[in-house]
């Protein structure tokens, strides 16, 4: 097999790039946007609990099935399964990873466009109605449009040196502004009883739904499930510790997830917003605490910039995976891919632009039980593909590729992986069990009940519970 520079793939410059590349992937939209509102959506800090279950128990051990496919192979998330099982037909998995990368930039595209209408709003001190910014596609689709040159742009020049030097400039600035609008956020009037929405679990609240929601937030944020950590681990040179990596990028995306709900939820209960406000939550209430600030309208700016550009840091990934599968074909497809996919994806991410008012139809479109078309394609690629692609993925590394070959491949570069800790089990040991049978069967029960097959008894629960 040739080595990725003989191949010209690309490879991260060092440990540090790739740590930063692949948490600029998994830190975005959904840590800042998507985590506060589908845990206000979805009862608060007893969601967060069951995340942080899974990001640590299935999130983290898939990321370690992704990154090792994709670097023992070299190849993008359709021929990583062709190149380590020729034959097996898991390989359509890969075709799922394309679609869902793909689908999901559309409508991602469409939110960072947003936000980078917020930031020139803010710099220009307008005040924006968020119903009415968003349902005007005059407003909204030239931000979108935007958006995706950008990410076209630097994906055609090759991902390693835009997003590892973007990545270290950057994050440290990303962190700094939360924790400022965290400060201000927490010391608002009434901020506790958003704390407490936020951090006292109410364990009552946990069901199915709550932890299918939980499960696909996790894989949403850790960019697991996509593929894309196939892609990413396939420019990590052999020498690379996976395992320390790999949680570094979990401890990052979480670290900022937590962080951004700390940002809203005070700020949401002390303007006596809701906290189940859905996709506005994030675009209503921060500029209401921007305003509260000295000098807000230039915080506010600075944060819209970064949020745009951890969007950004996202939404490049989200375009290499689809690009790197031509890639692979013909070394020299990358920038007319790139364009063709970027352009494609901005036509087919109209319809979800004009699903906040613009066009009614789109708008009350109800399926899944969620309401609009962006809603509603969110729920199918950005939740139930992905734990469809990852449950594919523990059952391909687990029963068919095996884990000896996964566990040979991650101890290179990491050799007391497969060493016993304390004369007792290994990691390796522990992550076969987890690989094997607690992610497939965990994945399996909250796909069934998440399609509505009545596992835990909630439809009896929820009966019971109904007022006669
Ligand atoms: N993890 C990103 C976020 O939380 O915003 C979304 C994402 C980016 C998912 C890239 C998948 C991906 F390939």
């Amino acid at each position: 097999m040739n080595t990725p520079s003989e191949n010209n793939r690309g490879q991260w410059g060092s440990r540090l790039g790739f740590i930063l590349a692949a948490a600029g992937s998994a830190v975005g939209l959904g840590n800042i946007w998507r985590f506060p509102y589908v845990t206000g959506e979805n009862g608060g800090a007893a969601f967060v609990f069951v995340y942080l279950l899974c990001v640590f128990l299935i999130g983290l051990p898939l990321l370690y099935v992704e990154l090792s496919l994709g670097r023992a192979s070299q190849r993008n998330p359709v021929d990583a399964f062709k190149a380590t099982r020729p034959g097996s037909p898991f390989f359509l998995t890969g075709f799922i990873c394309l679609a869902a990368c793909f689908v999901v930039l559309t409508y991602y595209g469409v939110i960072a466009g947003w936000t980078v209408g917020y930031f020139i709003a803010q710099i220009t001190q307008t005040q924006l109605d968020f119903a009415e910014y968003t349902a005007n596609p005059v407003a909204v689709l030239p931000v979108f449009a935007l958006f995706i040159v950008g990410t076209i742009y630097i994906v055609s020049a090759g991902v390693e040196k835009g997003i590892e030097k973007w990545s270290k400039m950057l994050m440290p600035l990303l962190f700094f502004l939360i924790f400022v609008i965290i400060v201000r956020s927490l010391t608002l009037e009434g901020a506790s009883k958003g704390l407490s929405y936020y951090l006292d679990p109410d364990f009552s609240k946990i069901d199915g739904k709550v932890v299918l929601m939980a499960l696909g937030q996790a894989f949403f944020s850790l960019s697991v499930g996509w593929g894309l950590m196939i892609t990413y681990g396939s420019y990590i040179p052999k020498s690379q510790n996976i395992v320390t990596s790999g949680f570094w990028v979990a401890i990052a995306d979480t670290g900022v997830a937590i962080l951004g709900g700390l940002m809203v939820f005070p700020a949401v209960f002390a303007f006596g917003m809701e906290p189940d406000a859905g996709p506005g939550l994030t675009f209503v209430t921060l500029p209401a605490v921007f305003a509260q600030m000295p000098a807000g309208w230039f915080i506010g700016a600075l944060f819209f910039l970064l949020l745009s550009v951890a969007a950004l840091t996202s939404s490049i990934s989200m375009l290499e995976v689809p690009v790197s599968y031509f890639v692979d074909k013909d070394k020299g497809a990358r920038k007319t891919s790139a364009i063709l996919v970027g352009v494609f994806a901005f036509v087919v991410g109209i319809p979800s632009a004009l699903s906040f008012g613009a066009s009614e139809t789109l708008t009350k479109l109800e399926l899944f039980g969620k309401i609009g078309f962006q809603g509603i394609i969110d729920q199918v690629f950005g939740t139930l593909c992905l734990i469809v692609i990852s449950l594919l993925l523990s059952l391909y590394v687990g029963w068919v590729w095996k884990p000896k070959n996964a566990i040979r491949e991650i101890e290179e570069g990491c050799p007391w992986f497969t060493k016993p800790f304390a004369g007792a089990v290994s990691l390796a040991s522990v992550w076969t069990v987890f690989i094997k049978f607690i992610c497939p069967i965990v994945i399996t029960l909250v796909l069934l009940d998440g399609l509505g097959v009545d596992l835990f008894g909630d439809a009896a629960a929820t009966e019971a519970a109904k007022p006669e």
